[in-house]
């Protein structure tokens, strides 16, 4: 069984292998090239380069190279049936099962192009050679656009009275052609129309660069006429899930870090003709957390620069709103907010490209400020008005799926949103200040437990009982195989325990170079320091605690990669992540 051409293109194009190599292999970008430690081999200078631009590796040490489905299958040992399921399914598609259905589907698809692509030519030609088109060439000029932008983007003028559609026919089957939505049936005429005429069309492709659906502007001011149409919804055009010009804008993500998104066809052409080509939109629809993930694929920053009148704000905020849950550590997405009703179009024919990108540097801000400021303009003196922030803002920092994402975004809105009660906060200082003496000891211990974490806890009991039975431990060595501690301070306490004490044959606390804090800490904090106290004889019984103790570190180890990895495979799916979830909660349960 052979997958298709397209299929295995489309993973391609959708997939940068430097994205699916850095799953397994920690890359370094060196030029236009990624390189790292091989990982067919060990070694200590990386020899293992990856080009994004000719999608291929290669190793330099073992001559391995090939493309993304030769990496997947060589370093996790994968056929190649089970490289493309898992590919397709990182890239967001639907896999591919060789059923009937598929076949026809593919047939279809093939079909579906093959018209779309006909359509197109039909009409751009008509728009050069039908004298009819002449309104249309005005109006293009009009607004700017010269010969090479209507050609780089195709634009075509779809005039009337023409037996295009009788023309299509002799080629394909009516059922498919209305599958693709560009006509629809006239009862009064009897005849079908296509959906766009009398209108500019701006053709849309899919990430492959194949017409998948277009977009079509009238050009005469006509209230009673939708100023854009686009092709409806069908099997292949899904608007939520495709870019306008993304075909074209990834190809400048190796060397970009960004990408503008926009509202509208003229602002990714207008931004275009002023020398900046990273500029994709998204369809006249509500920005979706797919197109988001998709554009994570090729760009690390996602600029946002909707129109800036009302309607484009109330967009860029919806499209806050729904897309802030994608945030991830290593990503970034910003807001540009352009003044007095311009759009990125208007805005850059205006004033040219290097003031664009001067404000762009200047004035984009990050989701999470954006989505702040909004609210806090709506906030009155009113508590319950401020209530209604604090709950607002709660409620979107806790959607955010990455787990780290999740605590400071919620941390800055916190923070904000004390700024509302300065008597609360600074009474609270000045009690504090005032009496800390006052407070007895009991209570600043309570306090200072409950701040610290269940694992710091932990890790206190483990280091107090290296502290007080070093002899014991050094003779049972082994037990601190594979121990991990997550708090730096007790790290750096461990570290100097072992460095000091030639791995505790013979410690002495007083000679320690560390911060005595520290040690008292431990001293102070350790849960089972009464029990220790209670069996200091019995070397037994303390073994056994201190394993317990072990074990509950190595699972709050796995609790946390488990963590990770969850928030991992909520992005991207893929099947290489989810095993290892499965195989670290086995552990788990066997600890
Ligand atoms: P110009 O007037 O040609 O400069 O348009 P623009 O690029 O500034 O577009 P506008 O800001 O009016 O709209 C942005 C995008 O929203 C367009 O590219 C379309 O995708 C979509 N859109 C605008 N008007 C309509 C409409 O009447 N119907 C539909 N379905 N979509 C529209
Ligand atoms: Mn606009």
């Amino acid at each position: 069984m052979k997958y298709p051409k397209e299929y295995l293109d489309e993973i391609k194009t959708r997939l940068k292998v430097s994205t699916v190599v850095s799953k397994t292999v920690k890359l370094k970008k060196r030029g236009k090239e990624f390189v790292g430690l091989s990982p067919f081999k060990t070694e200590k200078t990386p020899s293992f380069t990856v080009n994004d631009e000719k999608e291929f590796y290669h190793c330099f040490s073992t001559s391995e190279h090939g493309n993304i489905f030769d990496f997947v299958m060589k370093t996790q040992n994968l056929r190649f049936g089970e490289a493309v399921k898992m590919l397709s399914s990182l890239a967001g598609m639907q896999p591919y099962t060789f059923s009937k259905q598929d076949e026809e589907k593919e047939k279809k698809w093939k079909l579906y192009k093959s018209i779309h692509k006909n359509f197109s030519e039909f009409y751009i030609n008509e728009l050069f050679k039908n004298e009819k088109s002449i309104k249309a060439k005005n109006y293009l000029k009009e607004r700017g656009l010269s010969v090479t932008e209507v050609k780089n983007f195709n634009l075509g003028f779809v005039t009337e009275d023409l037996n295009y559609y009788e023309k299509l026919t002799k080629d394909f089957d009516e059922e498919i052609i209305k599958e693709t939505g560009l006509f629809y049936f006239d009862e009064n005429r009897k005849k079908h129309i296509s959906r766009f005429r009398n209108r500019i069309i701006f053709p849309i492709n899919n990430i492959s660069g194949n017409i998948i659906g277009f977009g079509g502007r009238i050009i005469d001011d006509n209230k009673n006429l939708a100023k854009y149409i686009n092709s409806p919804e069908t099997p292949f055009f899904k608007k939520g899930s495709n870019l306008y010009n993304l075909d074209k804008a990834r190809r400048l993500s190796n060397k970009l870090e960004e990408v503008y998104l926009v509202e509208g066809y003229m602002d990714v052409i207008g931004l275009y003709k002023n020398g900046i080509e990273n500029t994709v939109a998204n369809l006249g629809t509500a920005l979706t957390s797919k197109q988001i993930q998709i554009l994570y694929q090729f760009y690390n920053h996602i600029i946002i620069c909707f129109d800036g009148d009302q309607s484009g704000y109330k967009a860029a905020l919806r499209a806050a709103e729904n897309i802030i849950d994608e945030m991830k550590p290593d990503k970034k997405i910003s807001f540009l907010l352009l003044e007095n009703n311009l759009d990125p179009d208007s805005y850059v024919n205006k004033y040219g490209k290097d003031k664009f990108l001067e404000i762009s540097n200047q004035k984009s801000i990050p989701i999470h400020k954006f989505i702040f400021q909004h609210y806090m303009g709506l906030t009155t003196e009113n508590p319950s008005s401020k209530a209604i922030l604090e709950k607002k803002l709660r409620e979107i920092a806790s959607n955010i799926k990455d787990n780290f994402i999740r605590k400071y975004t919620l941390e800055y809105f916190l923070e904000k949103v004390s700024e509302l009660t300065p008597n609360i906060n600074s009474k609270y200082n000045k009690i504090y200040k005032k009496f800390p003496k006052s407070l007895d000891k009991t209570k600043s211990y309570y306090n200072e437990t409950k701040s610290l974490k269940s694992f710091e806890i932990k890790e206190f009991s483990f280091l107090y009982i290296l502290l007080t039975k070093p002899k014991l431990i050094y003779k049972n060595l082994h037990l601190l195989d594979n121990v991990k501690l997550y708090s730096y301070e007790n790290k750096q306490l461990y570290h100097k325990i072992l460095d000091q004490s030639e791995h505790l044959s013979n410690l002495d606390i007083q000679k320690l170079d560390v911060d005595n804090n520290l040690i008292s800490r431990v001293m102070n904090y350790a849960s089972i320091k009464h029990i220790i106290s209670k069996n200091l004889n019995d070397d037994e019984k303390i073994l056994e605690i201190f394993n317990e103790v072990i074990q509950d570190l190595k699972n709050y180890e796995l609790e946390q990669r488990i963590l990770d990895l969850e928030s991992k495979f909520s992005q991207d799916m893929s099947e290489s992540v989810f095993n290892e979830i499965k195989e670290l909660k086995k552990q788990q349960k066997i600890n």
